[in-house]
């Protein structure tokens, strides 16, 4: 190498010095001396330089060493201006998170009804097809079991207990609460994640639901309106009512759909402003249905090993994401932002 194509280097990394003005002393340091650095390179090359001009180069080369030496002891004292720090501000409080919006659905759910005397339980959410549909009451090949919009788990069946499936509702722990306590009483609260191939503005592939279940002797359907009754009042708030609706479920009979009063209408389905009413358009109707319910069905008691002579009983199953939306303030239009991770959203709540 010529004296003159090494000094061009020299000038070189000089301009690059300039361009790199924003790097910390760290950064520089490290990119021009390091082991492998620019400067560090050039300097070794030295020898290369045929000895007469070698002369000729060691100045520049000085001059670049005490200029990267200026460089890096600015940039050093640049971060030290910056990261001063004033030790009698507060500090940063680091930000917490809450509990979502569903799990605080659930404790409060589950604080109402072992209020009065329930049992909070849980059961699979992956179970046999007995539980969730044949000892309900939907035998294999029952049309009503074509509503149900089911996963099924891609392996071998069982010989007594059928196919595995992603529970499609909490009712799969009815005949497991009677298998678990064998004798009533029973006043079970059974919440937990439920499956269904559905995905729209009021439904998601993955919700929870929460199933009441009580059995006794001489339980009737006023003790079930009465429950519901509290559960309303308790939850949405004073005022609010429960009404019941004829409808068809294989494991009760007769079995019932859940409203409960607007509150926005209170019930009536109509707002009424100064210049006349108008339709309540959160419910249309002045109630918002949450679920189903009825008399447990006696083939359902049967194949929990109950009398159906003996005991009675009542049954219930909500959405959770559907009963909490509907509450005063939340006005919540699409369920599927509760599992969005919008913490936007959920910071809200
Ligand atoms: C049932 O699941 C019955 N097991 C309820 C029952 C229990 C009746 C005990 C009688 C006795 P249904 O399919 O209607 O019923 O669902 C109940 C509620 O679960 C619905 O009203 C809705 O609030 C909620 N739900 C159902 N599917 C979804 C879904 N994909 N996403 C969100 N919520 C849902």
């Amino acid at each position: 190498m010529t004296g003159t194509e090494y000094i061009a280097q020299i000038d070189t990394l000089l301009q690059s010095l300039q361009v790199d003005a924003g790097l910390s002393g760290a950064e520089l340091q490290r990119k021009y001396l390091g082991t492998n650095g620019a400067f560090t390179t050039l300097a070794k090359q030295i020898t290369e330089i045929e000895p007469a001009d070698r002369k000729l180069a060691g100045k520049p080369l000085n001059e670049l060493k005490n200029a990267l030496a200026v460089a890096i002891a600015t940039a050093a004292k640049k971060k030290s201006e910056q990261t001063w720090i004033d030790l009698s501000l507060p500090g940063e409080r680091p930000s917490i998170g809450h509990i979502h919006p569903i799990s605080q659905a659930m404790a409060e759910i589950t604080a109402i009804f072992t209020s009065i005397g329930f049992t909070r339980v849980r059961y699979p959410e992956v179970d046999w097809d007995w539980y969730v549909f044949e000892s309900l009451n939907m035998p294999p090949d029952h049309p009503a079991r074509d509503e149900w919009e089911t996963f099924f788990v891609d392996r071998e069946p069982d010989a007594e207990k059928g196919q595995m499936v992603l529970t499609t509702h909490t009712s799969n722990g009815q005949v497991r609460e009677m298998e678990r306590l064998g004798e009533p009483p029973i006043r079970m609260i059974n919440i937990a994640r439920c499956y269904r191939r559905q995905q729209d503005v009021t439904h998601t592939q993955m919700f929870h639901q929460f199933e009441g279940l009580v059995v006794d002797k001489g339980i009737t359907i006023q003790h079930l309106k009465g429950t519901l009754d509290y559960f309303a009042e308790q939850f949405y708030g004073p005022g609010t009512k429960s009404r019941i609706r004829p409808f068809h479920f294989q494991f009760t009979e007769p079995s019932f759909e859940v409203d409960f009063s607007c509150h926005i209408c209170k019930g009536t389905g109509e707002i009424t402003a100064e210049q006349g009413s108008e339709k309540c358009r959160f419910c249309k109707s002045g109630w918002h249905e949450v679920g189903g319910c009825g008399m447990v069905h006696p083939n359902v008691l049967k194949a929990g090993g109950i009398d159906p002579e003996v005991y009675t009983g009542f049954a219930f199953g909500w959405g959770i994401e559907r009963t909490y939306t509907l509450k005063e303030g939340l006005a919540i239009d699409d369920i599927r932002l509760l599992y969005s991770g919008d913490l936007q959203f959920l910071e809200q709540f």
